[in-house]
């Protein structure tokens, strides 16, 4: 078992920076997907406080369907332009929804979810999923998770492709 850990009381800057060199020393030099999507939802998981739901939707055949994640069981295939994750796979953008039920549209996996984040993940111009965090708490994500999760998946976008 690998040990990262987040440091304690760290802002979210650091964190996000612990989270980056976790996520690419977890993942360097394994070219299996599934391994890698696996082992990153365990790490966000992990590192990112307040989560019910962390994991990936991978593009098959045009539609969403589920991949590696950690919370509980979820809707297993998603059309593009449906949903949260639909619409970031429609649009290409990040999806950042302080309240879910104010979505037109959102898929209740898990009722506890209050708010969510759809960050789309590319290897070159080609969508080849997404990566899906929700919370149990309102305005969970802001401008500076989309950022870091942005970034987390242009490192690794080309080790889970
Ligand atoms: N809420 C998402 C569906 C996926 S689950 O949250 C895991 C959506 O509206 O696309």
């Amino acid at each position: 078992m690998y040990d990262f850990a987040p440091a304690a009381d760290a802002d979210k800057s650091t964190l996000y920076a612990d989270l980056l060199s976790a996520a690419d020393a977890l993942t360097a030099g394994e070219p299996d997907p599934v391994a890698n999507m696996a082992n990153l939802s365990a790490l966000l998981w992990q590192f990112l406080p307040d989560l019910n739901w962390a994991g990936f939707y991978r593009m098959v055949e045009g539609e969403l369907v589920l991949g590696p994640f950690q919370g509980k069981p979820a809707c297993i295939r998603i059309p593009v332009g449906r949903g949260v994750c639909g619409a970031a796979a429609a649009t290409g953008e990040t999806q950042l929804v302080a309240d879910v039920h104010a979505f037109p549209g959102h898929i209740a996996c898990d009722a506890a979810s209050a708010s969510e984040i759809v960050v789309p993940v590319k290897l070159g111009e080609r969508l080849i999923g997404v990566l899906d965090l929700d919370s149990p708490r309102p305005a969970r994500f802001d401008r500076q998770d989309a950022d870091g999760l942005e970034r987390l998946v242009a490192l690794v976008a080309a080790r889970i492709g």
